[in-house]
């Protein structure tokens, strides 16, 4: 497991502060039918950098703990702009402010630094080049090699389709398709926990 790049913070703060865990759960129980929908049960070490966890409790929609990379970024702009336009029966809201609102390194600069605080292994180099990490990570013409090194699987390229602003929508959608992706289960032993 590694922590979460500024860009996934910023997008897991709006994920919390739209309510998006009222509906949301990001929990797969080891039960067959569970496993069956959503994919390899969610173990403990994918949520120990989770500060607070986004276990949940309620699922009005789908969990979410493994979502990442199951659809494009632009099924993610669509669907989150209009819910209705991807899927003709949801009861999801609308999130298509998120396009218009633009994100910065201020939003996490102190989330990081508390993050460390609690534990969360943020060093020096994490935190000295958050607004460069930030800004590369959407930016389809960037070098990403210094990111990469610092944060390996980090997902990069233009999240919410307009590659001149960083916007809330690339942090969102950017969290979302990391979800669930860090430990690859192709590897990993179920009897012993190692990779
Ligand atoms: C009022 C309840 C509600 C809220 C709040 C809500 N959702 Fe949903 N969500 C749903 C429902 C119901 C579905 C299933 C229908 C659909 O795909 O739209 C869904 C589907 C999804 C899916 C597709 C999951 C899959 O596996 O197909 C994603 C991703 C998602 N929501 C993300 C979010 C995010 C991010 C937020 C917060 C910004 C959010 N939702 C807020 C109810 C909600």
């Amino acid at each position: 497991m590694r922590p979460y790049t500024p860009l996934e913070l910023a997008g897991r703060n709006i994920y919390i502060r739209e309510g998006c865990y009222l509906c949301h759960s990001q929990m797969i129980r080891p039960f067959r039918d569970e496993v069956e929908r959503y994919g390899h049960y969610s173990l403990a070490a994918e949520s120990m950098y989770d500060h607070p966890f986004q276990w949940g409790s309620k699922r009005t929609g789908p969990d979410l703990a493994r979502v990442g990379a199951r659809y494009s970024n632009e099924w993610h702009v669509q669907h989150l702009a209009d819910p209705r336009a991807v899927v003709p029966e949801s009861i999801m809201p609308s999130y298509a402010f998120l396009k218009e609102q633009r994100v910065t390194v201020k939003d996490v600069g102190m989330d990081l630094k508390a993050n460390e605080d609690v534990g969360v292994p943020y060093n020096d180099d994490m935190l000295a080049n958050a607004e460069a990490d930030m800004k590369a990570q959407a930016d389809p013409n960037a070098d990403t090699m210094a990111l990469l090194a610092r944060y390996p699987k980090a997902k990069t390229g233009d999240f919410d389709g307009d590659p001149a602003a960083l916007t809330e929508m690339d942090a969102l959608v950017s969290y979302l398709q990391m979800l669930g992706k860090l430990v690859d289960f192709s590897t990993y032993d179920d009897a012993t926990g190692y990779r």
